[in-house]
């Protein structure tokens, strides 16, 4: 099954669902991923963290003009400061609330994101001006309407993906409070249509397509 209106599959694209690897050469982050791991255990972060860094992998493959660096460490870092916000509340007003998207939990997992980012990077080697580059991008991810930068809309691309594969699709279902069926609702009425890129709407469709038949969403 595949809904007819999304042409792109795996035959065409090359994403992660489809069994791919980036095919660009980028730096070794295992330094980021260390520092930052403390900070990975809630909401699953240690699923979805790496899961975004590979799909900002590759857009960038298809996006030269994007800093790669900047792209894949505010992907790698930008929801570590739900480990700072009220566990008992990520869930009711982080998902299951009317205003979820704009919520209080929302803006502090943003801000402390940025904490984070400001904490850690300097003992990863880098400086003031790429550290404000990064939390430029994580300040608002989530709450803030508009991309400010390529670099922006590739993370927020590569944020919404992992939601189109089983994997993020299912944890989607569990923190929402709702079925599979509706999260494809949701995934095909608001978020494909805040895609961004050309690549990342792609996979979208492709990841889309393949979840649909394994997950048996024309009858589940
Ligand atoms: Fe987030
Ligand atoms: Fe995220």
């Amino acid at each position: 099954m595949t809904l007819s209106f999304y042409e792109h599959t795996f035959a065409d694209t090359p994403t992660l669902g489809g069994g791919a690897t980036p095919t660009g050469t980028y730096s070794n982050l295992d330094h980021v991923w260390q520092a930052a791991e403390p900070f990975m255990r809630t909401r699953m972060n240690d699923v979805h963290l790496p899961m975004t860094v590979m799909y900002a992998e590759f857009i960038l493959d298809t996006e030269p003009d994007a800093d790669p660096e900047v792209t894949r460490v505010a992907a790698l870092m930008h929801d570590v400061g739900w480990s700072r916000v009220d566990g008992d509340k990520i869930l009711t007003e982080g998902f299951r609330s009317d205003n979820f998207l704009t919520s209080d939990i929302r803006v502090e997992h943003e801000k402390h994101g940025c904490d984070i980012a400001r904490e850690i990077l300097p003992g990863c080697g880098y400086d003031d001006a790429f550290i404000t580059s990064i939390t430029d991008i994580i300040d608002g991810h989530d709450t803030r309407k508009q991309h400010h930068s390529l670099e922006d809309a590739i993370m927020r691309d590569s944020d919404r993906l992992w939601r189109f594969h089983p994997t993020g699709l299912g944890f989607s279902a569990e923190w929402f409070g709702q079925t599979p069926q509706w999260v494809l609702g949701d995934l095909t009425g608001r978020v494909m249509g805040e895609m961004i890129t050309p690549t990342g709407r792609a996979m979208a469709e492709a990841e889309l397509n393949s979840s649909m038949r394994i997950l048996r969403l024309d009858i589940l």
